[in-house]
């Protein structure tokens, strides 16, 4: 039986022989040969059979896990966790031009090509709430207070704008004006504290150049932003993952990750994490830096909706924290003014940005000065005040309009995050796959949300569904609960509800 599961190496190919290993692998996971929780043979096996160093297996099983179809566990071996429909299969990246791709290609086309597009609506059903985009609402976009800005730098500072030269490291006068309105008022931001970069997603790229190397690990909540397990895929490192839900941080579980020889970074959102919304509050903030302590893992903390609180006391962030000084903040204009801007930021300690300075200078020279410059304009002419005010009250509208309709819609069983801030707030059901289950019910009724598993770290059946605020108003947001609460008791009376999904 295990003889049929050992590969066969070709010496001759292109390929790599760990890539081949995996290869063969990812091909039986398709193919059904080796199915959710079936273990793969243990690496010396392997190794002896395929006259190959272990090492190399060791390497061929990281990018399966790297791909999300297999987990490693100290003391029980490498199990697969995907079934055969987790994605294109390995050999679909070989050919003529898949052979000479770089792993990093080959795993972001491959993240690419894993991620779930939205599904359409059945044929002739209206939508009656769409819940799952992130983007702001399009109707909110201050265009013409953004115009006025463009055009006063572009009359003032003419053609200086538009060459090279600019420092990588951002505009001063944006840096100057972004730690100004930073909000940690026990330990200010200084200018020289702040990278400007192309959105915040640059910014975690250019944190994972600087500080990991293909095959470390990286500790990630779950549920967790997935296009940032994308990236840490491509960038060949393993996640390990913490759990982050209704009930919390679980703090124990991330102590004992991060005791770990081969962590090299934590990735956290503390504020209105995505996709649950939830916050760490301050005793677990505290808690966690004092556990962080007692490691030396650099920590990235991404603030991406800082500026989207419309209820309670901004809290300190983990890096303003963190006695170590090894925790940087991420942040971004996408959510709270337009992601088409593309301009985000990290901050740190000089020791942290300088290489990350470096790093960002070989990837694109510079950050669009003139995008910069009329950013600085539009904050000095009150522009990003007024907006701001006026996505807040329309965020605590709708968040109020959800909490309300869930009160009356929803049934005993099911959890929903009532988050201070931001885009997002997460449902619960009792069961693991019954937010797919839901998502799925829900589309057929005309209301549209993104299942769990897209969250889930290694794509597996959730309970929850992410509800996004961004596209519906707060008619839109009673009409949608009322279906998903048709939907809820539907799937709580099913007899399949009883049992536990396998
Ligand atoms: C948690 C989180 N971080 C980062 C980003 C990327 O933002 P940006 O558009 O600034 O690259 C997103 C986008 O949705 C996000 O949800």
């Amino acid at each position: 039986m295990i003889r049929a599961l050992l590969p066969a190496i070709d010496r001759t190919a292109r390929a790599s022989l760990a890539a081949q290993i995996a290869d063969f692998y990812a091909d039986r996971i398709r193919d059904a040969g080796l199915r959710p929780g079936d273990r793969l043979p243990p690496i010396r096996r392997v190794a002896e059979s395929c006259e190959v160093t272990r090492a190399t297996v060791a390497e061929a099983y990281r990018l399966l896990a790297g791909r999300g179809l297999v987990e490693s566990v100290v003391g029980r071996g490498t199990t697969v966790v995907h079934g055969g429909d987790a994605g294109q299969s390995a050999s679909e990246t070989r050919g003529e031009v898949g052979d000479s791709l770089s792993p990093y290609a080959r795993a972001a086309l491959r993240q690419t090509r894993e991620m779930p597009g939205a599904p359409p609506l059945p044929a002739g059903r209206a939508l009656v709430a769409n819940f799952a985009e992130l983007a702001p609402d399009g109707d909110l976009y201050p265009v013409d207070e953004w115009r006025a800005a463009m055009d006063a730098v572009l009359r003032r500072d003419g053609g200086g704008l538009l060459g090279y030269g600019h420092a990588t490291q951002g505009l001063p006068e944006l840096r100057a004006l972004l730690a100004e309105r930073w909000h940690d008022r026990e330990r200010p931001v200084a200018a020289d504290d702040i990278l400007v970069t192309a959105g915040a997603q640059q910014a975690l790229d250019l944190v994972l150049r600087t500080f990991c190397a293909p095959g470390d690990e990286v500790v990630v909540t779950t549920p967790s932003y997935h296009q940032m397990s994308g990236l840490l895929r491509a960038h060949g490192l393993d996640v390990l993952a913490v759990p982050f839900g209704p009930d919390g941080l679980d703090l124990d579980r991330l102590e004992q990750l991060l005791q770990r020889p081969t962590v090299r970074l934590l990735y956290l959102m503390p504020t209105f994490h995505n996709p649950t919304g939830q916050s760490l509050g301050l005793q677990e903030r505290r808690a966690l830096v004092e556990m962080l302590a007692r490691t030396d893992v650099p920590v990235v903390e991404d603030e991406y909706q800082f500026a989207l609180r419309f209820a309670g006391e901004p809290l300190p962030s983990l890096r303003s924290m963190d006695p170590r000084d090894l925790t940087v903040t991420v942040a971004t204009t996408s959510k709270d003014l337009f992601p088409a801007l593309r301009l985000g930021w990290v901050m740190g300690s000089a020791a942290l940005l300088a290489p990350m300075a470096s790093v960002k200078r070989f990837m694109d020279l510079e950050t669009s000065a003139l995008l910069q410059a009329a950013l600085v304009e539009f904050v000095q002419r009150g522009s990003l005040d007024r907006h701001l005010e006026a996505m807040r009250n329309e965020l605590r509208i709708r968040h109020q309009a959800l909490r309300a309709a869930c009160r009356l819609h929803l049934p005993a069983g099911c959890r929903v995050t009532e988050p201070d801030g931001g885009f997002v707030a997460w449902l619960e059901l009792p069961q693991p796959g019954q937010g797919e289950q839901l998502a799925e019910l829900a589309l057929e009724r005309g209301v549209r949300v993104v299942p769990g598993r897209v969250f889930d770290l290694h794509g597996r059946p959730s309970r929850g569904v992410r509800l996004s605020l961004t596209r519906a108003d707060a008619d839109q947001i009673a009409a949608g609960i009322a279906v998903i609460g048709e939907c809820v008791h539907e799937l709580l009376a099913s007899p399949l509800a009883a049992r536990p999904f396998l």
